[in-house]
């Protein structure tokens, strides 16, 4: 991977919106506005080479102990290079220099962030993001997102029980997520 990874700039956030938008429209993740970029443009960071950007991650800390890794995006033709792991491993190493203990991702695909050494868990164990902002989330209906978990301790998060739910709609509205 020729990629360097950076904190992010203004001059980026038209290429993060753009990229972010474009999943989005998939439904692969979330859409961000220009306005909440540039809010939270601290918590990104991004990979570019010498032809220009190629994707973004940012690490939102929600709680002295928790940080939840968002906005993950690499264009289609950087993929398979590296990059998303490394834009992920980057916001893993900012969560301990911040001295946090766990960090964690929503996401449809579980696969890669256990090749980046995190854990399936229960969003019923994350009650700091499925009771404070899940409630709002326009998913919250249909929630086939899939809660990843590291321990940046070096524990091994506690493993599921069998048959426990994982997704905000199952869990908490008790039924099968719409589709
Ligand atoms: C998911 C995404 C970020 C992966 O980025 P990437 O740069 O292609 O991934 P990498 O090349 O760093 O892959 C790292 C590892 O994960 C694996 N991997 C990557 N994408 C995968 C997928 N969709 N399913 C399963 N494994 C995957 C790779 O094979 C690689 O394995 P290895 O460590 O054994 O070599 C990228 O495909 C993307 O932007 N997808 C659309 C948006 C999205 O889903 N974002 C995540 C929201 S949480």
């Amino acid at each position: 991977m020729s990629a360097a990874i950076r904190p992010a700039r203004v001059e980026d956030v038209e290429d993060m919106r753009a990229l972010i938008a474009r999943y989005a429209a998939d439904d692969r993740m979330l859409v961000r506005s220009r306005d909440f970029l540039l809010e939270h443009l601290r918590d990104f960071v991004v990979a570019q080479d010498a032809t220009g950007f190629l994707g973004c991650c940012a690490l939102a800390v929600l709680t002295p102990d928790l940080a939840e890794v968002r906005s993950l995006a690499v264009t289609p033709e950087a993929s398979g290079q590296g990059i998303g792991k490394a834009l992920v491993l980057a916001c893993v190493a900012e969560a301990r220099r911040l001295g946090l203990r766990r960090i964690f991702a929503l996401t449809l695909v579980p696969e890669f962030f256990e090749r980046c050494g995190f854990v399936l868990t229960s969003l019923g164990r994350l009650p700091e993001k499925s009771a404070a902002e899940c409630p709002v989330c326009p998913k919250r209906f249909a929630c086939d997102e899939h809660a990843m978990l590291l321990h940046l301790d070096g524990t091994a998060p506690l493993p599921l029980t069998p048959n426990e739910p994982v997704g905000y709609t199952r869990l908490f509205l008790g039924r099968e997520p719409e589709r």
